[in-house]
């Protein structure tokens, strides 16, 4: 019935590896083996799992096709015909100041912004190639380092998304199971994609000030291939050891990796078919992302926005699986961040400032999520989420702890709660109800 702190959370054994099809012997499950993270890396996971709530943006040459970030590979464009579009990207609208206080205000702790999709197109000015927003854009400037010097001067966090998989570079040979169709020989040094690829990590962990992470995408495009992770994550974290790395590979994470995402699901479930994992009990903090629509990348098609509603319920529930919630905008080609997502972001950072005792700074509760809801819990204070319940009381099992004091957190008024051998019944007014969550907030004592 409770979920005592991460005990009941499976263990990261070889076992539980094998179990799905990851063979331990694998250079990419070796990973960083003797990895040891430093005491600033501890640091900052604390931070994460503080944090909550992020933003994640996705933006890039693709945008000015207006169909997501995939759209190289799905309309089956060449890599000679994809290298016309960054002449049309020119986002004179961009302004980054607008985008981090748009972040803070939707109540967002960090931000994550593709460096490098799988277009290979680099975001900032590398220099390992002229595949980038500068040498190849009108624009000529390199946003990522506008946006970085403003997350440092608004003291917001940035993250990097860094797509392995690459479309473009001509070394990403043998290629693997997308990005088939683009013309590129058949021939390649998958060496020289490597160094390509750390070398553009190293400017990015060199030349944009302190960075909270690095979010790893693409790996599953070629599962059996030598990643070399061990070099690309010891590079990493001896550049910047707080940085925190991750990545998108679906699999249980591998030694080196800080934190364990889960991508349009939450922690241990598997709707969207990406997800074979459970949450695996080395304590590191859990992250889960998801679109606002149904697209990454800016898709002028995609109306299919959830609701405000929807999106604090799954930061919510988010929250009592122990989890971050990273939350997409895929911003337009002019810079914009487009007015159905904005509002819907104002309208999280509203409720925040009201409710966000119960979710920043928390860990999931004492109670596993139910259907009805999730508990967070701060110190002795445990936080009933109370999403999806019609009825006027809600029993709950017994906690931890005998309950003191109980109130409403919507308007501070007491909440009754009739504390049996039995368990616990809550009575719920109408007065103390929220259309998003009827928060109730019990402070316990000794049992
Ligand atoms: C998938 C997609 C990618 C997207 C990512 C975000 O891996 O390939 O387009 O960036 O998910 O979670």
């Amino acid at each position: 019935m409770y979920r005592r702190s991460h005990s009941l959370k499976m263990r990261f054994s070889t076992a539980f590896l094998l179990a799905f099809g990851v063979a331990t012997s694998s250079p990419a499950v070796r990973a960083q083996a003797n990895y040891q993270p430093s005491s600033a890396n501890l640091e900052a996971r604390r931070w994460f799992e503080a944090a909550k709530f992020g933003l994640f943006i996705h933006w890039g040459a693709y945008s000015v096709l207006g169909d997501g970030e995939w759209v190289m590979n799905n309309r089956r464009i060449t890599v000679e015909e994809y290298e016309k579009l960054p002449a049309f990207f020119n986002p004179t609208e961009f302004a980054p100041a607008e985008w981090v206080a748009l972040a803070k205000a939707a109540g967002m702790k960090y931000i994550t912004i593709t460096s490098k999709h799988h277009d290979g197109f680099a975001m900032f000015a590398t220099k390992q190639s002229d595949w980038n927003i500068v040498d190849r854009t009108p624009y000529r400037k390199d946003v990522l380092k506008m946006l970085a010097d403003e997350c440092h001067r608004q003291g917001i966090k940035l993250f990097f998304y860094h797509s392995q998989l690459d479309w473009h570079n001509p070394n990403y040979y043998p290629r693997g199971r997308t990005g088939r169709e683009t013309g590129r020989p058949e021939s390649g040094d998958w060496t020289q994609y490597l160094d390509y690829m750390d070398g553009q990590l190293r400017e990015l962990l060199t030349n944009y000030g302190e960075i909270g992470g690095i979010w790893f995408d693409g790996m599953w495009d070629k599962p059996e291939a030598d990643w070399r992770l061990a070099t690309t994550y010891k590079l990493i974290h001896d550049l910047q050891p707080q940085t925190l790395i991750g990545s998108n590979h679906h699999h249980a994470p591998f030694p080196g990796e800080d934190f364990q995402m889960f991508e349009k699901d939450l922690p241990g479930q598997n709707t969207a078919g990406f997800n074979q994992t459970a949450v695996i009990s080395n304590q590191l903090p859990l992250e889960t992302c998801e679109t606002m629509n149904n697209s990454w990348g800016f898709n002028i098609a995609d109306s299919h926005y959830k609701s405000t509603r929807q999106l604090i319920q799954y930061l919510v529930r988010a929250a009592g699986y122990d989890a971050n919630f990273l939350l997409n905008v895929g911003p337009m080609p002019n810079g914009k961040i487009q007015p159905e997502f904005v509002t819907r972001l104002r309208e999280m950072g509203e409720w925040l400032a009201r409710y966000g005792e119960s979710v920043y700074g928390t860990r999931g509760g004492p109670l596993t999520p139910r259907s009805w809801g999730v508990t967070t819990q701060r110190g002795n204070k445990v936080y009933v989420h109370i999403l999806d319940w019609q009825d006027s009381s809600l029993a709950l099992p017994a906690l931890p702890g005998k309950v003191k004091s109980a109130h409403f957190l919507k308007d501070g008024s007491h909440a009754e709660i009739a504390d049996t051998a039995g368990g616990l019944v809550l009575q719920i007014p109408p007065s103390a109800r929220d259309d998003f969550d009827t928060v109730a907030v019990l402070e316990l004592g000794e049992r």
